[in-house]
């Protein structure tokens, strides 16, 4: 490490360009499935602290005492094991993912923290999940009864959370079935339910009756529970939307996603928690070069330049997840402005007219974040694209290096 700020001695990388580091600083700095950066200037920076400031400003503003953060998908794209152990130092107590796969990812780099496996995997699973020690989540009556059955044969109480449907109507124990379900955990020798949880259909409106609709439903479903003799020490409702916005929603734990990585479920949502986006998707330009006016840039002549003009060439495209539908339509940060991106996206490149800047091949395109004072947001690429922040940051490509930031312990 040849830039450390003094006393920072977890400090693992800071910003600047990956390439230019020493091979043992790569070697710590990345994942990807090419490995760290080594020679295209295409990087994604993650800044752990920003991770670890979010969980604590999380947990310091719920009114629940824990804490689950929720790390499936690769962490929204950030880089799972990395960020696991960054939202763990803010004081998340559990992490919480979609898959048995990943779960046992996290074991397999030594996190100890109680994990949630977010929906039932087939029930061939239960040994992998009972090694690795995750919490399954149980709904169905057949993926229950192979937990219990399971449990009898390698004579061990199996701990699980009970997962009831109260409106979105995915995966969730149905309305008309919560007695029986409870009744059935409550009376089985092998299966303990220490959790009960359910979750929220819509994910950035708090204002829109169905949330308090599907949380009064919550509360019957508990009252329920609690006639039957039932009290799981974790109940948990709260996604990122109601952890900000819904304290009543909050129970024992809130489990927030999107919030963790610094992004809002809707603009403002955050309101006075300091919630820091924790990722900054960079590229530098590649070729520069002076068009005229009436030439026309990349596949199918889509942009023809209507000026004298400086297009740059920046080596990230479609392939990386600079979806195609950016063409013609999205914009970077150049020179410290935003400039836009012309011509359709290609698979490995794409192209932004810089007008009359004065680049120079080597400067540096943000594609995601700021740069000085001008910014490109994942909300914004949301807009352009008709979709979600979510989608967008899961959306940066296996292939593009993730090069860690600050305190926390990359691998
Ligand atoms: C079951 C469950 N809980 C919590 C979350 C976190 O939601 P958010 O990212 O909106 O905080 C998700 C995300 O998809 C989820 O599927």
């Amino acid at each position: 490490m040849t830039d450390a700020p003094p006393g920072s001695a977890t400090t693992r990388i800071l910003s600047g360009d990956p390439l230019a580091r020493t091979e043992r600083d790569r070697a710590v700095a990345s994942t990807s499935e090419l490995g760290p950066p080594r020679h295209r200037p295409t990087w994604a920076e993650v800044d752990l602290d920003a991770i670890t400031g979010n969980v604590a400003a999380l947990k310091a503003h719920a009114a629940a005492p824990g804490l689950m953060a929720v790390v499936k998908a690769d962490a929204y794209g950030h880089g799972m094991i990395p960020a696991a152990r960054a939202a763990l130092a803010g004081g998340a107590d559990w992490l919480a993912v979609a898959l048995v796969e990943e779960g046992e990812a996290l074991r397999a780099a030594g996190i100890t923290a109680p994990i949630l496996v977010l929906t039932e995997p087939p029930s061939p699973a239960l040994p992998a999940m009972v090694e690795s020690r995750l919490t399954p989540t149980v709904y169905s009556s057949e993926f229950f009864a192979a937990a219990s059955s399971y449990a009898r044969a390698i004579s061990t109480t199996l701990e699980v959370h009970l997962k009831l449907d109260t409106g979105m109507r995915r995966v969730g124990v149905p309305d008309g079935e919560w007695d029986t379900a409870l009744r059935r955990v409550r009376d089985d020798s092998w299966v303990r339910m220490t959790g009960l949880w359910s979750h929220f259909a819509l994910a950035d409106e708090p204002d829109h009756p169905f949330v308090a609709e599907q949380h009064d439903r919550f509360a019957q479903a508990l009252e329920l529970a609690r006639s039957l003799g039932v009290a799981p020490p974790q109940v948990h409702l709260a996604n990122s939307a109601a952890t900000l916005r819904a304290p009543e929603t909050h129970y024992d734990l809130v489990r927030p996603g999107l919030a963790v990585y610094g992004l809002e479920p809707a603009p403002g949502m955050a309101g006075d928690v300091p919630l820091r986006p924790a990722l900054r998707w960079c590229s530098r330009a590649a070729l520069v070069k002076r068009l005229a006016a009436g030439e026309a840039v990349s596949y199918g002549l889509r942009w023809t330049a209507p000026r004298d003009t400086t297009v740059v060439t920046v080596p990230a495209g479609y392939a990386d997840g600079v979806t195609r539908a950016l063409t013609n339509t999205g914009e970077v940060v150049c020179r410290g402005r935003r400039a836009p991106m012309v011509g359709t996206v290609c698979m490995d490149q794409f192209m932004v007219d810089l007008g009359d800047e004065d680049a120079v091949a080597g400067d540096e395109v943000v594609l995601i974040g700021r740069q000085g004072q001008a910014e490109v947001t994942a909300d914004d690429w949301a807009e352009w694209l008709g979709t979600i922040n979510y989608e967008v940051v899961c959306g940066v490509g296996r292939r593009v290096p993730r090069v860690y930031v600050g305190g926390g312990r990359a691998t």
